[in-house]
């Protein structure tokens, strides 16, 4: 770069007003580009707060459809959406029932608010009665035969009417396995979003108090990616691809930009980035502190996620961060 350098060139000459400093701005947050996390579960008119995430809910699916409206008539065009089952057991049935949670919740949301798009998480954490993402035995997370129960609920979940089918579990060739289902059930028009750099991460901790899926015995490391890896990051999010993902996504997100900024380099698809639990908790226990200011630091890393190169942000602030961008 040939700058002229001071005094000819002085970058403080474009900071001088608001009009200016908006004009040359670089990066643009809005309203489009949000997608809320929302946590379903049997019952009604329940809205079951969790400690470990203010603002965050255990929700019935009337609460649901309710939480969904005030979003979508907020300008959020997406939730996604994770389930919770009455029962777990060794075959995650729940995940993939027909008449299941997410089932009956996607068909209400669907009718009711047909433009807003629903993405569902496809996972069995939730209805594993071990906490994991996969079948298990003799301690072992299984990855083949996961694939067809993931398939299965994948396609459960397009039959319900989901908008967009977005697995979490990292199994190897699930996202093959879900295409193929799709496509010869005639879903060959229904997106996967795919978690493919998804890694093993401690902020996921709040999550899994919301969704009741922490693992009954050892951790999520045979299958989630080392937070050391990034080129590994790259031949996950590659592999994705081969196998039909048609966005990809990246978690967490703060602590992971270079993660997202590769990803979008190389790949130029449409990228997602997972403000995940732990992050969203951070800024909240600040900010009840007093010690940071909530709105502004929310603005600021949803900001930071976009300059890396994401253009989809995952983020339990949406419904906040749509109000606040209204109001500027
Ligand atoms: C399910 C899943 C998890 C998250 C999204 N899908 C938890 C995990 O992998 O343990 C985490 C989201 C968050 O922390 O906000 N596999």
């Amino acid at each position: 770069m040939n700058l002229p350098g001071f005094p000819v060139y002085r970058p403080r000459r474009l900071r001088s007003s608001p009009a200016l400093r908006q004009l040359v701005c670089e990066t643009r947050l809005s309203v489009e580009q949000l997608v809320l996390p929302l946590f379903v579960r049997s019952g009604k008119k329940l809205r079951r707060a969790i400690d470990a995430m203010p603002g965050v809910f255990q929700l019935s699916p009337d609460e649901i459809l309710r939480e969904a409206a005030t979003a979508h008539a907020l300008g959020v065009p997406a939730i996604l959406l994770f389930g919770i089952p009455d029962k777990k057991n060794a075959r995650a049935s729940g995940a993939y029932a027909k008449n299941g949670i997410v089932q009956q919740t996607v068909r209400l949301l669907k009718k009711e608010l047909p433009a807003l798009l629903v993405i569902t998480d496809v996972c069995l954490c939730e209805y594993m009665e071990h906490g994991h993402c996969g079948l298990v035995a003799h301690g072992k997370i299984l990855n083949d035969p996961s694939l067809k129960l993931l398939a299965q609920t994948a396609l459960s979940h397009a039959e319900a009417g989901a908008d967009l089918i977005a697995p979490s579990d990292m199994m190897d060739g699930r996202v093959r396995a879900i295409r193929t289902a799709l496509d010869k059930n005639h879903f060959t028009d229904t997106p996967i979003m795919s978690y493919a750099a998804k890694f093993a991460s401690a902020f996921y901790g709040p999550f899994r108090e919301v969704a009741e899926s922490a693992p009954k015995f050892g951790d999520r490391r045979s299958y989630q990616m080392d937070a050391a890896n990034a080129n590994e990051a790259l031949r996950e999010v590659a592999l994705d691809i081969a196998e039909g993902a048609d966005i990809i996504m990246v978690k967490p997100a703060l602590a992971y930009l270079d993660i997202v900024q590769r990803v979008k380099t190389e790949f130029g698809l449409p990228t997602a980035a997972y403000a995940v639990s732990g992050e969203h908790a951070m800024i909240k226990a600040a900010a009840a502190n007093g010690w940071i200011d909530e709105r502004a630091v929310t603005l600021e890393s949803l900001l930071a996620m976009r300059r890396a190169g994401a253009d989809i942000l995952i983020t339990y602030a949406a419904m906040d961060v749509a109000r606040w961008l209204k109001k500027d």
